[in-house]
């Protein structure tokens, strides 16, 4: 596919700013910038009303990719390190889960970084519409063969001969009281030596520090063209949908289920990353 010449210079512009995709060759650079360029999220922007929950629906899977940059700190970086770690850390004739796949970002990246090796990489996401549009990023890749990707509830997947999990900004959405279990059965399902990453919105137990992150927060939203309404819209739809847990519940969860070696390799004020390492 050949975009108008406009286009194309204008879209390259986006896409040196898209430098998440550090490998990816300049044809699908292209049209992942139009994309990023024709779908932006005004999804909170001009309605009126209460908005209904959240949800990754059709509507929020069309401008994923634009919010996701507009409204995860360092995104691209995250998910870059993610995928070089697992490569690091991928045992031989093991398997890879990423658990809350979406539409595959982090997938396509952990396939660039695995390329040559042979790999079982399992996606896992409960959003059709996302799974839709990854299973439409994976039909230029050569190695797709090595990609499953499951439509489901990730509570429901028996984990098994994993060497590296990865639950990017979705045990959040998950209930509380299923969270344990959902941890306790990563665990199980890892080899000795493999890992967990897990990245997670938090929330700070000390007042001050957490007013400090949520005023930085949306400092970084408004920064990133996101109006006071949107933000506001926005927080309301995820109220009770996006549940965040401080980093202290979350390195108990961790021990509880058997995780002994752990750190939080990246950390952004009210985002953190983990690893755990299963001894
Ligand atoms: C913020 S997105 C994750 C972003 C993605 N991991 C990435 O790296 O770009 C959260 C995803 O979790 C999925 N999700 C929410 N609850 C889920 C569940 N119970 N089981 C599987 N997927 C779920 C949503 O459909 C959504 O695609």
């Amino acid at each position: 596919m050949n975009p108008p010449e406009s286009r194309d210079n204008q879209a390259w512009k986006t896409a040196a700013v898209l430098h998440f995709y550090p490998k990816w060759d300049k044809e699908s650079k292209i049209l992942i910038a139009m994309e990023y360029q024709m779908e932006k999220d005004r999804i909170f922007a001009g309605k009126k009303g209460k908005p209904e929950p959240f949800q990754f629906n059709r509507e929020v899977a069309r401008v994923f990719d634009d919010m996701l940059n507009r409204s995860v700190p360092l995104y691209g970086e995250s998910i870059r390190r993610q995928a070089e770690i697992t490569s690091a850390y991928y045992q031989e004739k093991s398997r890879i889960y990423d658990l809350g796949c979406s539409n595959g970002n982090l997938g396509l990246l952990i396939l660039d970084q695995m390329k040559g090796r042979e790999f079982s990489l399992i996606g896992v996401d409960s959003s059709f519409p996302m799974i839709e549009k990854y299973n439409r990023q994976l039909v230029h890749k050569t190695e797709a063969s090595s990609v499953c990707i499951i439509c489901g509830f990730l509570e429901d997947i028996r984990i098994k001969n994993a060497s590296v999990v990865l639950i990017n900004l979705t045990l959040q959405f998950i209930a509380p009281q299923k969270r344990d279990a959902v941890i306790a059965s990563v665990f199980n399902g890892l080899n000795s030596g493999g890992i967990l990453l897990l990245t997670e919105k938090t929330v700070h137990r000390d007042k001050v520090l957490s007013d400090l992150e949520i005023r930085f927060y949306k400092k970084f939203k408004l920064e990133n063209g996101y109006s006071e309404l949107e933000i506001s819209r926005k927080r309301e739809a995820l109220e009770k949908v996006l549940v965040p847990d401080t980093i202290e519940t979350h390195r108990k969860r961790l021990e509880r289920a058997g995780f002994k070696t752990m750190d939080v390799w990246l950390k952004w004020f009210n985002f953190a990353s983990f690893i755990a390492v299963k001894p």
